[in-house]
C-alpha cells in the first residue's frame, strides 16, 4: 500500500494518478528542453516527437503532451507535394517553423535544415541555423549526416544553437542511395553509423534520429551513447519515436512503410465529410434556417 508520505511525493514528481499524460517513470514537464530529453533518457522514460508544420496541428500535438515537434523538411513532400525533400527552401522551412512555435507551450521545437542551407561549408550552415532560430523563434535544429558535416555542427553549437543529428536513411541522399529501403544492413556501413553516432554525441548533439535501419543496430547505438536516439523505422530499443503527422492520422494514404502504424483513417473520414457537405449544398439542404441570418 502507498503511504501517504509515498502519494505526496507521486504527485509533486509526476503529477495525479489519473494525469492522462502518466505513464511509468514519467515526470510532468512544464516546458520540455533538451536537458529534460537527456533526463528522459536517464530515467528511461520514453520521448515522444511527431512532425508540424502548421499553427492548427501544432496547437494540437502540443497540447496532446507530445514531448518534441519536429518541422521537417518532410513539409516538402506533405505540405508542398513534391516527391522529395529536397525542393523546400529556407525561407519556407522557417514560415513553416514561425507557425508552429506561435501555437506551443510545452513542446520542443526542433526544425530542419533543409537541403542546401547547410552543406557547402560550415559558415553558411550557421547562417542558415541562426535565420531558423531568430526568425521563427524555434529552440533548436536537426541536420541530416555525420563526419562530413562536424565542422558545420561545431559552429552552429559554438554559437549556442543545440543540434539534433540525423543519420540511418537521410531522405537529403536520396539521389545518392537510389532507394528509400533499410540503411546499415551490411556490416561496413552499420560500423560507419555506431562511428558518427559517437562522434555526433562528442562534440555536442543533444539527440540523433536514427531512420530505417534494422532494430538491433538501432538498440546498440542507443546503448552506446549517453544522448537520447530517437528512432523511426528503428524499433523498440531506442530512447524515443517519431513519426509523420499526416501519416500516423491516416491523412496520406499512399505512403505504407512497415513501421508506420496508423492511428486514424482521416483520409477516408475527410473525404465522407467533404463530400456531405458538397451534396447538402447541391441538395439545398445547406444552410438551414438555423444556420442563417
Ligand atoms: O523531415 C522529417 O519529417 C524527418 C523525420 C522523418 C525524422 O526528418
Amino acid at each position: 500500500m502507498k503511504t501517504f508520505r509515498g502519494f505526496l511525493y507521486q504527485f509533486r514528481t509526476f503529477g495525479l494518478p489519473n494525469n492522462k499524460h502518466m505513464s511509468t517513470a514519467k515526470k510532468d514537464y512544464k516546458r520540455i528542453t533538451t536537458k529534460s530529453l537527456f533526463e528522459m533518457k536517464s530515467r528511461g522514460e520514453k520521448i515522444s516527437m511527431l512532425t508540424a508544420y502548421d499553427y492548427t496541428m501544432a496547437k494540437i500535438v502540443d497540447h496532446a503532451g507530445v514531448d518534441v515537434i519536429l518541422v521537417g523538411d518532410s513539409a516538402s513532400n506533405v505540405m508542398a507535394g513534391h516527391e522529395t525533400t529536397l525542393p523546400i527552401t529556407l525561407d519556407q522551412m522557417i514560415y513553416h517553423a514561425s507557425s508552429v512555435v506561435r501555437a506551443i507551450s510545452r513542446s520542443l521545437v526542433v526544425v530542419d535544415l533543409p537541403f542546401g542551407s547547410y552543406q557547402s561549408d560550415s559558415k553558411e550552415a550557421l547562417r542558415s541555423a541562426i535565420r531558423i532560430m531568430k526568425e521563427s523563434g524555434a529552440h533548436a535544429i536537426k541536420l541530416e549526416g555525420g563526419g562530413e558535416v562536424k565542422d558545420s555542427i561545431k559552429k552552429i553549437l559554438n554559437a549556442g544553437i543545440p543540434v539534433m543529428g540525423h543519420l540511418g536513411l537521410t531522405p537529403q541522399s536520396i539521389y545518392k542511395f537510389g532507394t528509400y529501403t533499410v540503411r546499415a544492413k551490411e556490416e561496413t556501413e552499420a560500423g560507419q553509423l555506431i562511428e558518427d553516432a559517437k562522434l555526433l554525441e562528442r562534440i555536442g548533439c543533444f539527440a540523433i534520429v536514427l531512420e530505417k535501419i534494422p532494430a538491433a543496430l538501432a538498440k546498440q547505438v542507443a546503448e552506446s551513447i549517453s544522448i537520447p536516439v530517437i528512432g523511426i523505422g528503428a524499433g523498440n530499443g531506442v530512447d524515443g519515436q517519431v513519426l509523420v503527422l499526416h501519416d500516423m492520422l491516416g491523412m496520406t494514404h499512399e505512403f505504407s512503410p512497415r513501421f508506420l502504424r496508423r492511428y486514424m483513417n482521416l483520409y477516408e473520414d475527410m473525404n465522407n465529410a467533404i463530400a456531405q457537405y458538397v451534396s447538402d449544398v447541391k441538395s439545398k439542404d445547406f444552410p438551414n434556417e438555423g444556420e442563417q441570418y
